[in-house]
């Protein structure tokens, strides 16, 4: 069976974080407020009363935590960009302070050998777009490609590969579907044009990217759909549910359509959202690479309750981590398997944009968190044994921090332990694992072209 160290020579290894989730500073040097700032003001929205204000304090702290990166012999990193640091209110003028925030960063990152991996929006709508109906309005799509153009100019010089959208699927349908993350809309099935309009921004970002000759991916949340039983029922309910998580957002990007959206009781036009033409300005531009944010596979099961065509139910047999998230490592393997096998050759190169799970602080040595990582790599490298070409692997994440509805302290990501009092930092055993684990793949699969130096960067994508 192949394992972790199987995988490609070349393949690039990574960590992930967010801005929201590590930056804080959040009303410095000219930044304006997100629909987080303004969420995570709402009385019972988040566990314990946080916010982001202060998260990791990455803003002031972004070299100690490059010197993390370095230290684990990273290739790539994955962070995003804060679209109200760049323009504060979504639209307009350009605010230099930010801007040079997202400059220093590349520049001490590529110092570092480490090649950036922007994604452009995770999340973090500036405040003022949301005021005037955020994604849920047309005109987002178009202030987004805008944005997109400004932080290319700046950095698309020394940057090659971006990421548009992180998990359109969970910003829909936690933010606007059940209310559960910013900006708290309760919307149900009448919160998909939301959807049709991140992936219309996609779709326009990613021309301009293109135009500037830098790559495009896009980060989906994709999760293995299993029926709880092989009834005709379970089956529908499992395909209704494959098609809102994964199909959604996928198969226009990738085939230029949408799925059949009656099983979900959607109209074709996603309520008059879709207008002629937008699935082209979706799919034209194509895709350099898949980002495929993995987690866990989902158990469903037929309604119970008359108002969603799904019930998701547990994987009792299932170990479960932290956050209760069943934990399958080889759903990951089938995940890309079927990916293959439903976009064929439309499918371009697949990097693991996220893939990790929260521990309980409480346990050490940290055991679960590197069971975790290792089972899935074996999956990966066994998915590419079996043909699914992918080029990457970005773990989430980095270090611990603001873990949206959770707050700060209950689930911990990261490979690096963050005290959210005093700020130090403290590598877990997961880093030093992860660590050895690239040396010892970068010493059994030198990149082409390596004679031995510290690993040479190929092109990602
Ligand atoms: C999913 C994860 C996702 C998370 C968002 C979970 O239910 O399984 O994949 O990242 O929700 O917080
Ligand atoms: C998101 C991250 C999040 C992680 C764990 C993904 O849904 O992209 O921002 O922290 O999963 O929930």
């Amino acid at each position: 069976m192949p394992d972790r160290y199987d995988l490609p020579a070349g393949f690039r290894w990574g960590a992930a974080t967010a801005a929201y989730q590590i930056e804080g500073a959040v009303a410095e040097d000219g930044r304006g407020p997100s629909v987080w700032d303004t969420f995570t003001a709402r009385p019972g929205a988040i566990r314990d009363g946080h916010t982001g204000a202060v998260a990791c304090d990455h803003y002031h702290r972004y070299p100690e935590d490059i010197a993390l990166m370095k230290g684990l012999g990273l290739d790539g990193y994955r962070f995003s960009i804060a679209w109200s640091r760049i323009q504060p209110v979504g639209s307009g003028p350009v605010n230099p302070a930010g801007l040079a925030f997202y400059d220093r960063l590349a520049d001490a990152l590529l110092d570092a050998g480490i090649t950036p991996l922007p994604t452009l929006f995770h999340w973090d709508l500036p405040q003022a777009l949301e005021d005037e109906g955020g994604w849920l309005d047309r005109d987002t799509a178009y202030r987004f490609a805008e944005y997109a153009a400004i932080v290319a100019d700046r950095l698309g010089d020394r940057i090659p590969a971006w990421i548009t959208l992180n998990e359109p699927f969970v910003h829909t349908v936690f933010g606007y579907a059940m209310g559960v993350h910013a900006p708290g809309r309760t919307l149900m099935f009448e919160a998909l044009p939301a959807a049709h309009h991140q992936l219309l921004g996609h779709g326009l970002a990613a021309s301009v990217l293109h135009d500037r000759g830098l790559e495009v991916m896009l980060s989906n949340n994709l999760t293995p759909v299993e029926p709880a039983s092989p009834s005709a029922a379970d089956t529908a309910a499992a395909q209704a549910y494959d098609t809102l998580h994964n199909r959604l957002f996928t198969d226009p990007v990738l085939l230029g359509r949408y799925p059949d959206l009656s099983a979900l009781g959607v109209p074709d036009d996603i309520y008059g959202a879709v207008r002629p033409g937008d699935l082209d300005l979706i799919h034209a531009p194509g895709l350099d690479g898949l980002g495929v944010n993995y987690y866990n596979p989902t158990r469903v099961a037929a309604p119970t309750d008359p108002v969603l065509p799904f019930d998701l139910v547990d994987i009792p047999d299932a170990p479960h981590t932290a956050f209760g998230w069943p934990v399958v490592p080889d759903a990951l393997r089938r995940l890309l398997l079927g990916l293959r096998d439903t976009y064929g050759t439309a499918l371009p190169p697949v990097t693991i944009t996220e893939n990790g799970c929260s521990v309980a602080e409480s346990t050490a040595p940290d055991q679960p968190r590197i069971d975790y990582l290792a089972t899935h790599l074996d999956a990966l490298a066994q998915a590419v044994a079996e043909g699914v070409d992918v080029r990457g692997y970005y773990t989430w994440s980095l270090l611990d921090n603001f873990e949206w509805a959770e707050g700060l302290f209950s689930q911990r990501f990261g490979l690096v332990h963050v005290d959210f009092e005093t700020q130090k930092r403290t590598p877990r055993a997961s880093y030093a694992w992860y660590r050895d684990l690239i040396a010892a793949h970068r010493a059994r699969r030198p990149p082409v072209g390596d004679h031995g130096g510290g690993g040479t960067p190929v092109t990602s994508g």
